[in-house]
């Protein structure tokens, strides 16, 4: 029998959510290196087939603050709100029933090893980065040294940096940026987002304090519309995180509208995940 297609990640959500939502999931293993477990399974449908991973809810390690067992809800939730941005971001994920319980489910996202990807972080010398470079700050780099912490002044980096502030991203590293096919940039790792509280920690500060770019004004008016009460996005986030979630939702994407600016770090909360990747 011929090997069922992959999907390409690229334009078929749609699909790919069906999928994950229907198909068959087989465990293939796990990856160690993850703090919740995390395995990497196939799921399979109709004759189509993917790689995805499966985090189930049993397998989230406990955190001082955020709610036990809602992680899987929050990534589907972060995967909600991209698809809402239009950007695409997030790579399609959905929450389902699996081998060990209720889980979140994502399809996997293949490195392209054609793409002539950018580097998009680097540790410099100096005080300023150089044109196409934006600082993040200063880090230790051992033997009393400090370098600057640098990351692409990359549109598809300025989008993801505004996602963050809205879904309240308590953890953006370098090592949840993956490039796709194509070159094409996902995000992942959305298991603690949406507090009620302040608690955006990431290292895409580049643009704090600068105007947000128009197409950015544009997509949050349109999610301050869809986060209305009985709209769509609002009803489906309502089954995934608490209505005081959802409100604060709304009244981030009210204040970044309201200041027109990219979000500063809060003085409140460590605003750099360490280590960085
Ligand atoms: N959708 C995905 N596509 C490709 N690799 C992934 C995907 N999700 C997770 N991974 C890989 O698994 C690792 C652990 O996943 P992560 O989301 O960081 O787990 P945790 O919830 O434990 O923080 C990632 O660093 C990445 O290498
Ligand atoms: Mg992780």
């Amino acid at each position: 029998m011929p090997a069922p297609e992959r999907i390409p990640p690229r334009g078929v959500s749609a699909g790919a959510v069906e999928l994950l939502t229907h198909g068959e999931l087989t465990v293939r293993g796990q990856i160690r290196e993850a703090s919740n477990a995390v395995l990497l399974c196939t799921v399979a449908y109709e004759g189509e087939q993917a790689d995805c991973v499966y985090k189930p809810v049993a397998g989230e390690r406990p955190l001082w603050d955020f709610p036990d067992g809602t992680l899987a809800q929050r990534e589907v939730a972060a995967y909600e709100v991209s698809e809402a941005t239009g950007w695409g971001l997030v790579p399609p994920t959905v929450l389902r029933d699996g081998p060990y319980g209720e889980g979140m489910c994502q399809l996997w996202i293949e490195g392209d090893a054609d793409a002539a990807e950018p580097e998009l972080l680097a540790l410099v010398d100096g005080e300023t980065p150089e044109d196409g470079w934006k600082a993040i700050g200063f880090a230790e780099v051992g033997e009393g040294r400090t370098a600057l912490l640098v990351h692409a002044d990359d549109a598809r980096l300025r989008r993801l940096a505004v996602l963050d502030a809205v879904i309240n991203n308590a953890d953006r590293k370098g090592g949840h940026l993956l490039t796709g096919p194509g070159g094409r940039l996902y995000a992942i790792d959305h298991g603690v987002t949406f507090n009620v509280e302040d608690k955006l920690r990431t290292l895409l500060w580049g643009w704090a304090g600068e105007p947000l770019p128009g197409e950015a004004v544009a997509v949050l008016s349109r999610l301050d519309e869809g986060l209305g009460e009985g709209c769509a996005l609002a009803e489906q986030l309502g089954s995934l995180i608490t209505s005081a979630e959802v409100e604060a939702l709304r009244e981030r994407v009210a204040g970044l509208l309201a200041s027109g600016v990219h979000p500063k770090p809060s003085g409140e909360w460590p605003a750099i995940p360490w280590p960085p990747v």
